[in-house]
């Protein structure tokens, strides 16, 4: 690893580059064709050498894998699929040797059905105090027979769902992974207690799911289109089970990144207040298109946002949720949004590839900490999935026309020629990788200096290395019409070209790094970036 240079701060989550591990696809340790921390351990190498700060993973716990872990049965457990708590921490300590930080995934919004308390909850029966732990109503109508509210699910179809004693009970996400009740003194003791537990064994930060939606309005009233917020996210007693996280995370130096989806910018930033969360994914800037106008904007919105809580901001292009970069910028309409999702979208996957590349570099640049989505350094596309084969409850709860969020789940393509390309040493894993994924691989792109592994491994090479990266300002250079421009301090400067011309490059000492090849006449061609030293 580089030594650490003078422009960084010691609050390496300001400007941390942050690689987002999912166990079950990242390598497969044991050969069963399931990844596992086995599997993490081996490749550590690979992520020293690609340059990250730290890894999230996404959840490791025990769990029936219902929504690929987002469905916890125990936290103190790592899922025998994965490994052992014993490896976990091994892995923590290794990683942290390579000087790599660990940030594990906590969710606090809902357990799985399997978790010891829901189980309780459902032998216990109306009326218990076990129920309480959960959002337990009697139905409406004559004989209770309609749900006690109208709240839509976050994966379409309804939100609750009847037992045989007559019961409902609330569940955001799927009905394996029943709501919690945070007006329960219980919910917020054991949260408290998993955090301690997890940062006990050195990690150093715990990424937050559904970070706006744990706390509900106590009397659950039917959603009215457009009320603002919806009686289920965002609602203001939220903030204080922040505080007395941020209070336990202080405790151990410890950091949060929350997973808050909010259209309201003022809205967002209360989350990133100083007593609050360090950080949160801007969503804000992973879906929004590949075009000038709308890119700059979303840049000094989130700029604007962050300032005045003096929180950094986050840059994400693509995570385990949505369409990978290569794809969605290969598309006629390159934002993402969940309700478009449509089987046989027409790709060009080329072009995509050339944004992602220039995307790579806008990214890098900015002022906050970068998240990449394992395989994004490879510029994996998004698989087509058979649709027998899909898994994903996102798929099944649309009614089959939603393709669900498995094409970027597949296990990655680590060797050309190795049977599942070197994922593991079994030929099928648990979801397909596509037939062409040879061209993908690491060994193949760790030989090709114009892969999109060797341009991540420079491009994070050159921010550990050259002052002007990370936290800090950021300034728009005068440019001709659809050329984004900025420039950072100690003369480094940034350009991207999203106009249909090529266009000249400011005078400069220095060409850092190019996201493709510049025109023979030295111009910047459409859909490329550079960094220059100016
Ligand atoms: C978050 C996760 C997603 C999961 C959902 C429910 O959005 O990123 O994968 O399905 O929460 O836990």
């Amino acid at each position: 690893m580089a030594a650490p240079t003078p422009h960084r701060t010691d609050d390496w989550w300001r400007d941390a580059v942050i690689y987002q591990v999912y166990p079950r696809s990242f390598a497969d340790g044991d050969g069963d064709g399931t990844g596992d921390l086995a599997g993490v351990r081996a490749r550590l190498p690979y992520l020293a050498e690609l340059g990250v700060d730290a890894v999230w993973f996404t959840p490791w716990y025990l769990s029936p894998l219902v929504d690929g872990g987002y469905d916890v049965a125990d936290y103190r457990t790592i899922d025998p699929a994965f490994g052992t708590l014993a490896e976990a921490e091994k892995l923590i300590a290794e990683a942290r040797g390579l000087g790599i930080r660990t940030i594990v995934d906590i969710v606090p919004n809902h357990v799985s059905d399997q978790h010891p308390w829901f189980r309780a909850a459902l032998a216990a029966g109306p009326g218990s105090p076990e129920r309480e732990l959960f959002h337990f109503r009697p139905g409406r109508g004559e004989n209770g027979e309609l749900p006690p509210n109208d709240w839509p699910s976050q994966f379409s179809g309804t939100t609750w769902t009847r037992l045989p004693d007559g019961d409902w009970y609330l569940h955001l996400f799927t009905p394996e992974q029943p709501d919690l009740n945070w007006a329960h003194p219980a919910v917020r003791q054991e949260h408290e207690d998993v955090l301690r537990f997890w940062f006990e064994r050195g990690v150093a930060g715990v990424r937050i799911d559904s970070a706006a939606l744990l706390v509900k309005d106590p009397a659950l009233p039917d959603f009215v289109e457009g009320a603002d917020p919806p009686p289920f996210i965002d609602q203001d007693e939220i903030h204080d089970i922040y505080r007395s996280w941020r209070a336990i995370a202080d405790e151990y130096g410890g950091v949060f990144v929350g997973e808050v989806w909010l259209p309201d910018a003022e809205r967002f930033a209360r989350y990133l207040r100083p007593d609050e969360l360090h950080t949160a994914f801007n969503f804000t800037f992973l879906t929004c298109p590949w075009e000038h106008g709308r890119l700059r904007r979303t840049i000094d919105d989130t700029l604007a946002e962050h300032a005045p809580v003096e929180a950094p901001a986050t840059w994400v292009l693509c995570n385990h949720d949505v369409t990978r970069t290569v794809t969605r910028y290969g598309r006629a309409d390159t934002a993402f949004d969940f309700a478009s999702k449509r089987f046989g979208t027409p790709t060009d996957l080329d072009l995509g590839t050339r944004r992602a590349r220039a995307a790579a570099l806008l990214t890098l640049a900015l002022p906050g900490s970068v998240y990449l989505y394992q395989g994004e350094e490879l510029g994996l596309p998004e698989a087509d999935i058979p649709r027998d084969r899909i898994q994903d409850p996102m798929h099944f709860r649309s009614g089959g026309t939603d393709p669900g969020r498995d094409g970027c789940r597949v296990p990655l393509p680590w060797q050309a020629d190795a049977p599942s390309y070197g994922f593991g040493t079994q030929a099928e894993p648990w979801l397909p990788q596509p037939a062409d994924w040879a061209r993908y691989a690491v060994d193949r792109q760790s030989d090709d200096p114009d892969s999109m592994l060797a341009l991540y491994r420079r491009a994070l090479l050159l921010r550990r290395t050259e002052p002007g990266f990370g936290d800090g300002p950021l300034t728009w250079l005068p440019t001709e019409d659809g050329i984004l421009a900025f420039r950072r301090t100690h003369g480094l400067v940034c350009v991207v070209n999203l106009s249909d011309a090529p266009t000249a490059l400011p005078a400069h000492k220095r060409l850092l790094l190019a996201s493709g090849p510049l025109d023979p006449d030295g111009t910047l061609p459409t859909d490329t970036a550079v960094w220059l030293s100016a």
